[in-house]
This record gives C-alpha cells, sequence and structure tokens, in this order.
C-alpha cells in the first residue's frame, strides 16, 4: 500500500507508518511465534511508548513561567489532558509503554471481543469518561485488521464529545486502515507496519497471530 522503504517516518493521507529501529527489532521479536507470552507482553509494552511518543510529537503546547532554582526560564505544557483508551485484551500490553511516557494521562477501558465467525466486534465493557472535550484523545490497539474494533470504539468516542482521536496500532491490514480512514477522515493514524493482507478467517498475513492470546 505505501512503500517506505530507506525512511524512518512516512505519513501519507494521515496514516503515519513509524519506522524506527528499535521499534521494528521489537516488532521482529512479537512476530516471532516461538516469542514466550511473558517476552510477548513485556515487548508490546516497550515497543508502545516510542509509538505513543511518534504520536504525540505534536500536541499542542502553552507557554508556561518557571521558577527553576537559580532563575526564572520559559517552557511549555501540554494544552489539554490525554486520555489513553486501550481496547481490551490485547492493548492492556501497550497500556504499560503509554503510562511510561505519561503516566498523568487519564484511562478509559473499552472491551470489546471480535465474534470470530462474523468478524463483528461485540461490547463488554464502557469505562469511559462521559464527557471528552477536554481531552486528547489516543485510542490504543496493536491489530488493525478488519478495522471494525476500532471504528465501533471511535464512534463511542466521538458521541462522547471527543475532537481529535489518534489511532495508535502496531499492526495494520491495509484492509482496516481503508474502513478506518473512510470513517475517521480527519483524524490521525499511527503503525509500525502495513502488512499485506487479511486471510479468509480475518487474520493480518504474516502479523503475529492473535495478539490477546499471545499477551495473556
Ligand atoms: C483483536 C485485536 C483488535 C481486534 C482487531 O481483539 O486486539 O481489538 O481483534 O480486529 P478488527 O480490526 O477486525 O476488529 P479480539 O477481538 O480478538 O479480542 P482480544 O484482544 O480479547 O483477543
Ligand atoms: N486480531 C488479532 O489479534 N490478530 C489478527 O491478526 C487480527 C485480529
Amino acid at each position: 500500500v505505501f512503500s517506505f522503504a530507506g525512511h524512518l517516518q512516512v505519513t501519507v493521507k494521515n496514516v503515519t507508518i513509524i519506522n524506527r529501529p528499535v521499534i521494528q527489532s521489537k516488532l521482529g521479536e512479537l512476530r516471532d511465534v516461538k516469542t514466550p507470552h511473558a517476552d510477548f507482553r513485556r515487548l508490546l509494552g516497550e515497543v508502545s511508548a516510542p509509538l505513543i511518543y511518534e504520536a504525540t510529537c505534536d500536541l499542542p503546547v502553552k507557554s508556561r513561567r518557571i521558577q527553576t532554582p537559580l532563575t526564572k526560564a520559559e517552557g511549555v505544557a501540554l494544552s489539554r489532558e490525554v486520555l489513553f483508551v486501550p481496547i481490551l485484551r490485547a492493548a492492556l500490553g501497550m497500556l504499560e509503554g503509554a503510562q511510561a511516557l505519561l503516566p498523568e494521562a487519564r484511562v478509559g477501558f473499552i472491551g470489546l471481543a471480535r465474534n470470530e465467525d462474523t468478524l463483528q466486534p461485540e461490547w463488554y465493557l464502557d469505562k469511559v469518561p462521559r464527557r471528552l472535550g477536554r481531552f486528547e484523545v489516543l485510542l490504543l490497539d496493536p491489530m488493525l485488521a478488519t478495522g471494525g474494533s476500532a471504528i465501533a470504539a471511535g464512534e463511542l468516542l466521538q458521541q462522547r464529545g471527543a475532537k481529535s482521536i489518534r489511532f495508535v496500532h502496531l499492526l495494520a491490514a491495509p484492509e482496516g486502515i481503508r474502513s478506518l480512514r473512510k470513517s475517521f477522515p480527519d483524524s490521525l493514524i499511527f503503525t509500525a507496519a502495513i502488512d499485506s493482507h487479511l486471510n479468509d478467517v480475518g487474520y493480518i498475513v504474516p502479523g503475529l497471530g492473535d495478539a490477546g492470546d499471545r499477551c495473556f
């Protein structure tokens, strides 16, 4: 879909592929079928901090006067509070990395499980604040396959007043990117890789398998 050979970061129509060596080397370990679940979970946390760092590089800031131990200085603070919304289960593995980067961020939880026959997401948990207007919202899910889960979650966030949503994924299928962009043409999407395709049971190929099962 996108050719990014040799580039560390490429953005095409609001989709940013983050091709940094540290992220890509950990992604390789995550793909490896021999990586056991404890290592998988650790790696997913580790890879998420730099992914989210890249996804928040252009957050708005406001200026701030600071008193250092020596003198006054000019600094900045984030203009708006950050809300992380991991989609259970697999994105729980991303949360540790997200919170390492921004421990003060608030966290809302969404529980969605894809029905394995229809591939449609089914809701089982909504622990997201009622009013989201004041937040910069980052939706976290390592896998963007058909896009059904991210779209359902994004629609809830919009209904709650989220003004801008950043979708942060580790791996995406071209099919999921297309659907998500169609539903959220103004949102930013970040991923470490866009794989070849979905197979006939909705798995990303080559992918890394079932992220939730591999985590837990
Ligand atoms: C996986 C993954 C995403 C979803 C992506 O979760 O973590 O949430 O599938 O697929 P989609 O783009 O086709 O909706 P799953 O529903 O398997 O639940 P789990 O994390 O509990 O395993
Ligand atoms: N969900 C996963 O965990 N893996 C896939 O490949 C697709 C959806």
